[in-house]
């Protein structure tokens, strides 16, 4: 069959708690070793796999009926404690889809937890990937099998015991307001989720999972606009890093439009948008992994949706999740475009609220979606590490229980972290941490026992 060259890979991030399986499950379905080589198996960066639909297919094995017009998927692993948040595209997230992560075994930990709530936010269709099957006691291994024909040949307790832990995860979906079942017992993808229980380490239910992803990406994303590669490139730059020979080069997620050699681009620095023109495109070769690959194949032009590195000069001080575009035209309208990205912030800030700080953008949004659907008001938020400034200005609210500052993900400098330990100079409440809805939670215990 003749696939449609000009269809967008659909992006699919994968998320969840720390440990629970992310890079192993991208690690098998790549077939490479990442988690061996990672220091201490812990994710350190954010990695792009695009793994072809040649590949999908061989390994889901019955697709040969389905017909299917998209290249392949584009994976991108976030570490356990950045929700990717952190990649964002037009102002939302950049992920078209989404697999959730749980360690069958444990169940729902706080990442998973927010993860959930950054998707429902962002409207992301996603599947819940129940991982580590094998793990479970007398499991016996159909290494590759799909779920249910190696589920049939357990015996009675085992399956029982899968039962229960799946319906321990349809059970916490279900306070949260999520409708959930098993993968091969959801009629209506689009009104419940699908729960795949699998192993990352045997295979087991990992074509499921791919047909899965592939049914999402066609009946979600057939929305062909959304879809079609259109027009000079746009991306978000993954991170920044120091090559030898090859000097500060981007990693940059494309997911729309073109790039090519030569091309005029645009990307944010620290203090400004500097624009460059691309002098290498560098590849990762297909089922590698960016992070890890070390020889790059040298491309003339891309294609969205890809993670490609490139070359070119001036890219000093770029700063990580900055918007990367290609100018084809007015190239005021493009370096306009991206300090707007910069600093504006898409939360709806309240006459009467709090003050939250968190490391990225995306974060801020995150964090401030959750406090509005609290009905939590913001006064002010900014990216960044709180300082003694930020405590000065939160001082002068008026009412006590908005004179709090939220520190998400982000340290307090010296001098502001000095201060708050004296109440005789600051009567600022602060709260940090590295969970959304926990900070959130932390601050509301505070604020009714102040009532009392
Ligand atoms: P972070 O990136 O640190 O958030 O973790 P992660 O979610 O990427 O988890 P990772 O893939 O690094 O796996 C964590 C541990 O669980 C490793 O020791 C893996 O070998 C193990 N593991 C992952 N998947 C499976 C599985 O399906 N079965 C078994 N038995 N172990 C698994
Ligand atoms: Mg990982």
């Amino acid at each position: 069959m003749a696939e449609n060259p000009k269809i967008r890979t659909p992006i699919v991030c994968v998320m969840g708690h720390v440990d629970h399986g992310k890079t192993s499950l991208l690690d098998r379905i790549r077939g490479s070793s990442v988690v061996s080589s990672e220091a201490g198996a812990i994710t350190q960066h954010i990695g792009a796999t695009i793994v072809p639909i040649e590949a999908i297919r061989t390994m889901s094995g019955s697709m040969g009926k389905v017909p299917i017009n998209i290249p392949g998927l584009l994976f991108i692993d976030t570490p356990g404690h950045h929700a990717f948040t952190t990649l964002r595209a037009r102002g939302g997230a950049l992920a078209d889809m989404a697999i959730l992560v749980v360690d069958i075994n444990q169940g729902f930990q706080p990442q998973t937890i927010e993860a959930l709530q950054i998707l429902r936010n962002c409207k992301t269709p996603f599947v819940i990937a129940a991982t580590k099957i094998d793990r479970i006691h007398g499991w016996r291994v159909n290494e590759n099998e799909s779920f249910i024909s190696s589920f049939n040949k357990q015996n009675e307790r085992v399956k029982g015991d899968v039962e229960n832990k799946t319906y321990e995860i349809v059970g916490k979906l279900s306070e949260l307001d999520f409708s959930a079942d098993r993968f091969d017992r959801v009629a209506d993808f689009q009104r419940n989720l699908a729960i795949v229980p699998l192993s990352a380490h045997t295979g087991e239910g990992i074509p499921d999972l791919l047909l899965i992803m592939i049914g999402l990406a066609q009946r979600y994303m057939s929305d062909e606009l959304k879809l079609l590669v259109e027009g000079p490139g746009a991306g978000t730059v993954l991170e920044v890093k120091e090559e030898r020979g090859l000097g500060t080069t981007l990693d940059v997620i494309l997911y729309d439009g073109t790039l090519a050699v030569g091309d005029e681009i645009a990307v944010a620095t620290q203090v400004d948008v500097v624009v460059t023109k691309v002098r290498s495109l560098l590849k990762p070769r297909p089922m590698q992994e960016i992070l890890t690959e070390d020889r790059f194949e040298r491309v003339k032009s891309v294609a969205a949706a890809a993670g490609i590195k490139v070359t070119a000069p001036n890219l000093e001080g770029v700063i990580a999740g900055s918007p990367f575009f290609v100018i084809r035209g007015n190239r005021d309208e493009v370096t306009e475009k991206i300090k707007r990205e910069m600093t504006e912030i898409h939360v709806n800030l309240a006459e009467e609220g709090i003050v939250i700080k968190a490391d990225t953008i995306g974060a801020l949004e995150a964090l401030c979606k959750e406090l509005e659907s609290k009905e939590i008001g913001v006064m002010r938020a900014e990216v960044g590490p709180v300082s003694r400034l930020d405590l000065v200005e939160t001082e002068t609210i008026k009412n006590p229980a908005f004179r709090v500052l939220l520190s998400f993900n982000t340290p307090l400098l010296p001098d502001a972290a000095e201060i708050i330990k004296d109440p005789l100079y600051t009567q600022v409440k602060v709260f940090e941490g590295k969970v959304i809805y926990q900070l959130i939670d932390q601050y509301v215990e505070w604020r009714d026992e102040q009532k009392r």
